[in-house]
C-alpha cells in the first residue's frame, strides 16, 4: 500500500511539473484574445496601434515586466487590472501578443501598392 502511494505521489509531481512548465510559454493567441475581451483595443487599438484615446503600444512594446507592472498601476487615464480581473499568465500572454506584433510594411515594399499612381 505504502508503495503504491509512494509511487501516484511520484506521478502526481511529474505531471504537476509538466503543467507548470507548460505554462512557463506564454501564448499569443490567447494574449491576442485577452487583449479583445479585456477592453485594451477599446483605447489602444486593435493591435496596439495607438488610437485618438490611447498611446501606440506596437511595434515594440516595452518590456514585458514593464506592460506587466503599467497594467497592474497604470496612469491618471488608464484603469488598473488587479490580478482578480487579469492573472499574471494573462499579462504575460498580452504582453507576448504585444511583442508579436511587427512593424507594418512599406507601401514600397508591397508591389500593388507601389505601382498605386494618385488620381488626383
Ligand atoms: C480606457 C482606456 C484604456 C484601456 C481600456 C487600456 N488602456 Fe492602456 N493606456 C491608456 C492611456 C490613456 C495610456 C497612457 C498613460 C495614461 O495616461 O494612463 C495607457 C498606457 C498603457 C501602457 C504604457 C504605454 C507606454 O509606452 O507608456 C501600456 C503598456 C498599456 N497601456 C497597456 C494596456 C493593456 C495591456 C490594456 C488592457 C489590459 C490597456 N492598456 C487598457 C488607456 C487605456
Amino acid at each position: 500500500m505504502n508503495r503504491i502511494a509512494i509511487l501516484s505521489t511520484a506521478i502526481l509531481l511529474t505531471i504537476a511539473g509538466q503543467v507548470s512548465a507548460a505554462d512557463k510559454g506564454a501564448s499569443v493567441t490567447r494574449g491576442r484574445t485577452l487583449f479583445m475581451t479585456s477592453g485594451c483595443y477599446h483605447c489602444h487599438g486593435t493591435q496596439g496601434q495607438g488610437s485618438g484615446s490611447a498611446t501606440r503600444l506596437t511595434p515594440k512594446p516595452m518590456p514585458a515586466e514593464g506592460i506587466a507592472q503599467f497594467i497592474r498601476s497604470s496612469g491618471t487615464r488608464m484603469p488598473a487590472y488587479s490580478a482578480d480581473v487579469l492573472n499574471d499568465r494573462d499579462v504575460a500572454d498580452i504582453a507576448a501578443y504585444l511583442a508579436s506584433v511587427l512593424a507594418a510594411k512599406s507601401p514600397d515594399a508591397i508591389p500593388a501598392l507601389k505601382d498605386l499612381k494618385p488620381t488626383l
